[in-house]
């Protein structure tokens, strides 16, 4: 069970944002396998960008089902304020700030996992984003910019005492990026400090995966990010695991099959069909991998070279039909 302000779910099982695949034809399909939170791409706090195609996309949660979590992305105090204020009135519930993005076009500007590096600006940032709405205010984090400049604890009590209301941990530093184990140790040390929920974070690919995560930290939830591209039923079946102990299976081929058809065409709807037809590609590329024993190689090769949507539809039906997936 969690609960972050007045939503309440019995699932603590949360879809991490990642730029570029929770979009909200993802996040809806996430939500029809069973995710009770998601959260959506970062959003830049400049507004100036909002114009651009990227972020008008990633700003449109309209009709989307609760709780509409949003992150934003930023290092200015004032910035991150008004962006926060704007995507609730667009319809944001919760506001989740990015202090854990490794990536270089973020940390260039010192926003994203290199703000751990300021602990000052990112007391400045919290409370500025804390009192410019009346949602709550989530924070996501690396362990720290090092394993020399590991300060997640001291940022978590910054943070509590900010008002921020739920803090999720990736057990990695900045300069991990993705590489090496995930210290799910260090997590702990951060749950024991403060009384908010801490959720953590970090390669999670299964529900006893998750079980062992909770386990060792104590966290009040899981995260998941990369495990779920091309699984939007895996953070229901961890849900699930989680609260019954009963172990799912992944849907049937068919299952995938309808999953696919449907994700490439709502992609299309929802980018416009020139974009939506790249867009698939990737998804549909996540699909065939999570879809172990099915020869994929080919089959992108050939679904990569298609430029609209019918085309994609039909080679889908073609090449994934039940009597070739029972060959
Ligand atoms: C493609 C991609 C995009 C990501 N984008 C974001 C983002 O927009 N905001 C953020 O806080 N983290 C982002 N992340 C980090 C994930 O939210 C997550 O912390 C990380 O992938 C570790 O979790 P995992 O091991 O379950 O993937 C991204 C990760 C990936 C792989």
């Amino acid at each position: 069970m969690l609960k972050i302000g007045s939503f309440i779910r019995s699932s603590s099982v949360i879809v991490a944002p990642m730029a570029g695949v929770t979009d909200q034809p993802f996040r809806n399909y996430c939500r029809q396998f069973g995710a009770d939170w998601v959260v959506s791409e970062m959003v830049t706090s400049d507004a100036r960008l909002w114009g651009t195609a990227k972020s008008a996309h990633r700003l449109r949660f309209n009709g989307e089902a609760e709780p509409r979590w949003v992150q934003i992305a930023g290092a200015e105090p004032a910035m991150m304020a008004i962006a926060a204020a704007r995507n609730v009135d667009l319809g944001a519930q919760i506001i989740d700030i990015n202090m854990g993005c490794p990536a270089k076009k973020v940390c260039r500007k010192a926003a994203g996992s290199a703000l751990l590096r300021d602990e000052t600006l990112v007391g400045l940032i919290l409370q500025a984003v804390v009192r410019a709405v009346d949602v709550p205010v989530t924070l996501k984090i690396r362990l720290g910019w090092s394993r020399e400049e590991m300060n997640a604890v001291k940022i978590a009590r910054i943070a509590e005492s900010c008002g921020v209301q739920l803090l999720t941990v990736h057990g990695r530093t900045r300069q991990c990026r993705f590489a090496g184990e995930v210290d799910y140790e260090s997590i702990a040390k951060v749950k024991n400090s403060v009384a908010i929920p801490v959720i953590a974070n970090g390669d999670i690919t299964t529900p006893l995966c998750a079980e062992r995560v909770l386990n060792i930290t104590g966290a009040d939830g899981v995260m998941i990010g990369r495990a779920v591209q091309g699984r939007p039923w895996l953070p229901g079946m961890i849900a699930h695991y989680l609260v019954t102990g009963e172990l799912g299976s992944a849907p049937a081929a068919e299952v995938i099959r309808e999953t696919m058809r449907g994700h490439i065409v709502a992609l299309s709807d929802f980018y416009g069909e020139q974009t939506g037809v790249r867009v698939a590609r990737k998804h549909v590329g996540w699909y065939l991998d999570a879809h172990h024993g099915y020869e994929a190689r080919e089959f992108k090769n050939c679904f990569n070279q298609l430029e609209s949507t019918r085309a994609q539809l039909t080679l889908i039906d073609d090449r994934f039909s039940p009597s070739r997936l029972a060959a």
